[in-house]
């Protein structure tokens, strides 16, 4: 006789275990591990034997592109919604997932396709409140269930071009079942993309994050969705990023602010990001960064103070640690600076991140002009990957990166060598040399 054995799996990151523990041993979360149904090990009836098709039999689809109506999320989408595909959004509570998608929901209304709100957190007298502030049109559409299934049943026999579901995790794909769990999670999420698949409608999941950044619950989501974008707040603004693309390429930026009438898209977010940096104050520095195919000036900060502790400390925010641990070696390596007996604090500022090895150069400026207390000149952006050797190496887009700088009025430029023939461009072969380029003689 089979023994039905109890499997547990962590409801944060789905890492298995054998018990039910306390704390997920991968993760680490409290409280996430509970139980989820066994694989009951029979054979399924057997199916028809599979056949498969040669691909230069296939016809050639492409992909039907639906304009989302704001540029800056059809720049993340890589050209919009595409129909029958299913995208993830995912943020912390509060950051404007819902008035975001709600907006969305009103261009499509306004194109003449039909959008739907599936309406599982807020009640659709709420959402009208919101839709009032926002001059939404009358057209869109309020579905009011958690049932996945019967969202799936509507899906089929309806066809919108655009569902927007808020929030994944208040969904059910069981009766009586806790909505926000693995498996509700998991199984609403695959049915509904399925249904979207069959009636070619664009679907727009809302999933919350907890804090520690993790979508919660529905990690395992991010593996059924065909794009997984993240709404982040940075200085004041909202970017929107793209982690996951199947149809076009992850790592694309779309900044917006949000106006007592709803999201705003930002013209030009270099200006924006650096309307508040402080002049002539050692250990800032403009660094020309490349998010996705965007260049963008982003201040990067510094500070050292002589550390209370035999280990001093390394924070850093916004940046790879990683890097900048290297980063500061170089220096203290290669370029003789005391950093040995230092607290170092590095910053990108207005909580801004960035995901560009070309950020190198900037924190080695950052901190050696926090260490000596040299301001960097006014006018100045910076770039390049910096070497274990301290060499300066070159990274995507040097053009575009020194064109978006003098657009921003940061028209010298000090990056690798080759880069470019701009006339206020300093090439410089390392760190040395970009510090020379910036400092003159050491
Ligand atoms: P919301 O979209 O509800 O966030 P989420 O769905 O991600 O939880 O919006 C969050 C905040 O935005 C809320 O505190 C109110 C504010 N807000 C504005 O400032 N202007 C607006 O026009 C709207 C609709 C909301
Ligand atoms: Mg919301």
């Amino acid at each position: 006789m089979a023994r039905v054995t109890t499997v547990y799996a962590c409801s944060d990151c789905g890492a298995r275990s054998p018990g039910p523990l306390g704390r997920c041993p991968r993760c680490g979360a409290w409280g996430s591990v509970e139980p989820v149904a066994p694989a009951s090990g029979e054979r399924r009836p057997s199916t028809p034997t599979p056949t498969p098709v040669r691909l230069g039999d296939l016809s050639d689809l492409g992909v039907a592109r639906l304009p989302s109506g704001l540029d800056e999320v059809d720049r993340v989408l890589g050209g919009g919604w595409v129909a029958g595909a299913a995208v993830l959004l995912a943020g912390e509570p509060g950051i404007g997932k819902s008035t975001l998608l709600l907006q969305l929901a009103d261009a499509a209304a306004r194109a003449g396709r039909r959008a739907v709100v599936v309406c599982g957190e807020e009640s659709p007298a709420q959402v009208k409140l919101r839709a009032g502030r926002l001059a939404v049109s009358g057209d869109v559409e309020l579905l009011r269930s958690t049932d996945a299934y019967a969202i799936a049943d509507y899906l089929a026999s309806e066809a919108p071009a655009l569902v927007i579901v808020d929030s994944i995790q208040t969904l059910t794909s069981e009766e009586g079942a806790a909505p926000g769990s693995l498996t509700q999670v998991r199984d609403a999420t695959a049915l509904l993309v399925q249904a979207a698949k069959g009636s070619g409608s664009a679907l727009v999941l809302i999933g919350h994050v907890t804090k520690q950044g993790a979508i919660a619950g529905p990690k395992v989501v991010e593996h059924v969705v065909d794009a997984t974008l993240a709404l982040e707040s940075a200085a004041g603004f909202r970017v929107l990023r793209g982690i996951k693309n199947r149809f076009g390429a992850a790592g694309e930026v779309g900044v917006f602010e949000m106006t007592n009438d709803g999201l705003r898209p930002v013209a030009n977010p270099s200006d924006a990001f650096l309307a508040e940096r402080p002049h002539g104050v050692p250990g800032s520095v403009v660094v020309a960064a490349l998010e996705g195919q965007r260049a963008l000036l982003v201040e990067v900060q510094a500070l050292a103070s002589a550390s209370p502790y035999s280990a001093p400390r390394r924070v850093v925010q916004g940046l790879d640690a990683r890097r900048v641990d290297l980063v500061l070696a170089v220096l203290e390596r290669r370029l003789d600076l005391p950093l040995a007996g230092l607290d170092v604090f590095v910053n990108v500022a207005g909580g801004m991140r960035l995901t560009d090895p070309g950020a190198d150069l900037a924190v080695a400026v950052a901190v050696a002009s926090a260490v000596t207390n040299r301001p960097v000149p006014e006018g100045t952006a910076v770039f390049g990957e910096v070497g274990l050797a301290g060499e300066l190496r070159s990274v995507a887009q040097g053009a575009r990166r020194a064109a978006e700088a003098e657009r921003a009025r940061h028209p010298r430029v000090v990056g690798p060598r080759g880069g470019g023939d701009a006339v206020t461009w300093h090439g410089a072969p390392d760190v040395a040399g970009a510090f020379v380029a910036l400092w003159g003689r050491p």
